[in-house]
């Protein structure tokens, strides 16, 4: 095997995009997979690629350090793609010490590991896996940029931010070979039904109501997960040491005219009279500090890596209700149990 890579986190949404990019793509790669399966990180979601001979999968905790230091001692990475996190803001704003916990303590653990373990850091690397939320947020105009100063407003970036501010000061203090992206908000197949598509998907295919917070005119800038993995993949082969990237999809929407396409195309989907769905809109409080517009300018990630985004609006917005109606049994399995609870409390909250 040429490589042993450690993708943490690989059982959520973008790393089992990006565990099945690299276990298909790099046979010569030994994929390990470390996930605790979280109520985000679902086995199901790498069904297609469990058996092949350059993959193994590995149940833990990154907030471990023992764990992690054994990990890394068994099987010499020779390098690190970190995801695993908690990614979700509206459960951030309930228990921030769980982000603190995992996306901090977690991500220094893995850094701590790497400096130990690797005597000589000549061929390795350490890519770190972050959001634009660490950027805070924008007017109605301007980019978030590689040199816009950090500004985290919700307990979930803050800890993105700290863990970003970690890994370059292991760069700085210790040379540690480490890379960074910030990204903007994916979508796509197999992103867990608390974040807005699939919530509204699952929601409207119910005919639940679909909570809009506040005035609805809050903007993000989102990106077809596939596009997430690849410029991944190009970031971690090509993108320079202790460098940051950004990367966006130049696909801004306002939340309500989002939610108002997806609701025409669920109506089209489903076989709904049009304007189903969109009656199933509802106005409820508004998210604590809410961000009011992302935006990102990934032009350093395309001049240099010749990176660019594949699919587009409405395109991607139908892809993806396509497969989460067509998953079902997906959808079911990880919306059952804990999941009902939670939600139901969430709303009864808002509404
Ligand atoms: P996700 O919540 O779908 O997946 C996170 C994964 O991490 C899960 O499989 C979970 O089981 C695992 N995990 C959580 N705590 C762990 C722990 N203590 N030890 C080991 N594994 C643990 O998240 P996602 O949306 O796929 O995001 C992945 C990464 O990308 C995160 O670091 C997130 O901050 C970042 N990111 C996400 C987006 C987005 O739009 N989703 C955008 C930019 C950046
Ligand atoms: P979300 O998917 O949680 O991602 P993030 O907060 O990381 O951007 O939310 C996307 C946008 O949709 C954000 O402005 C909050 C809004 N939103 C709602 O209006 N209702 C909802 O039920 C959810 C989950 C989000």
């Amino acid at each position: 095997m040429k490589q042993t890579l450690l993708i943490t986190g690989g059982a959520g949404f973008i790393g089992s995009h990006l565990v099945r990019l690299f276990v298909n793509k790099y046979p010569e790669y030994h994929i390990v997979n470390l996930d605790l399966l979280t109520y985000a990180g679902n086995l199901a979601n790498l069904k297609d690629i469990e058996d092949k001979s350059n993959y193994t999968f590995i149940k833990g905790d990154i907030v471990d350090a023992n764990f992690i230091n054994n990990l890394f001692d068994q099987y010499q990475f020779d390098g690190v793609i970190h995801l695993a996190a908690e990614s979700h803001v509206d459960r951030s704003i309930e228990d921030p010490a769980a982000f603190i916990k995992t996306n901090v303590l977690g991500t220094m653990n893995l850094l701590n590991a790497a400096k130990f373990n690797w005597s000589d850091f000549s061929g390795k690397r350490f890519y770190h896996i972050s959001t634009d939320e660490v950027y805070g947020t924008l007017g109605e105009t301007g980019f978030f940029t590689e040199e816009t100063a950090y500004d985290p407003r919700s307990p979930y970036s803050a800890s993105k931010a700290s863990s970003d501010h970690l890994v370059r000061a292991f760069y700085h203090t210790y040379n540690l070979p480490i890379v960074i992206s910030n990204c903007s908000n994916n979508y796509g197949p197999y992103q867990f039904p608390e974040k807005l598509l699939p919530l509204f998907i699952n929601n409207i295919k119910h005919n639940k109501p679909l909570p809009v917070y506040g005035d609805g005119k809050y903007t993000r800038d989102w990106l077809w997960v596939g596009d997430h993995a690849a410029a991944i993949d190009l970031i971690y082969a090509k993108g320079r040491v202790g460098e940051t990237y950004n990367i966006g999809g130049n696909n801004e929407w306002k939340n309500i005219d989002l939610i108002n396409k997806l609701c025409e195309v669920m109506d089209e989907l489903l076989d709904r009279e049009a304007g189903t769905s969109k009656k199933l809109i509802t106005y409820v409080k508004d998210r604590a500090g809410h961000d009011r517009r992302y935006a990102i300018d990934a032009s350093k990630l395309m001049n240099e890596l010749g990176w660019k985004p594949t699919v587009f609006a409405e395109e991607g917005l139908r892809k993806t209700a396509e497969w989460y109606l067509e998953n079902e049994e997906w959808l079911e399995s990880v919306t059952s149990g804990a999941y009902q609870d939670y939600y139901a409390a969430m709303y009864a909250e808002r509404s």
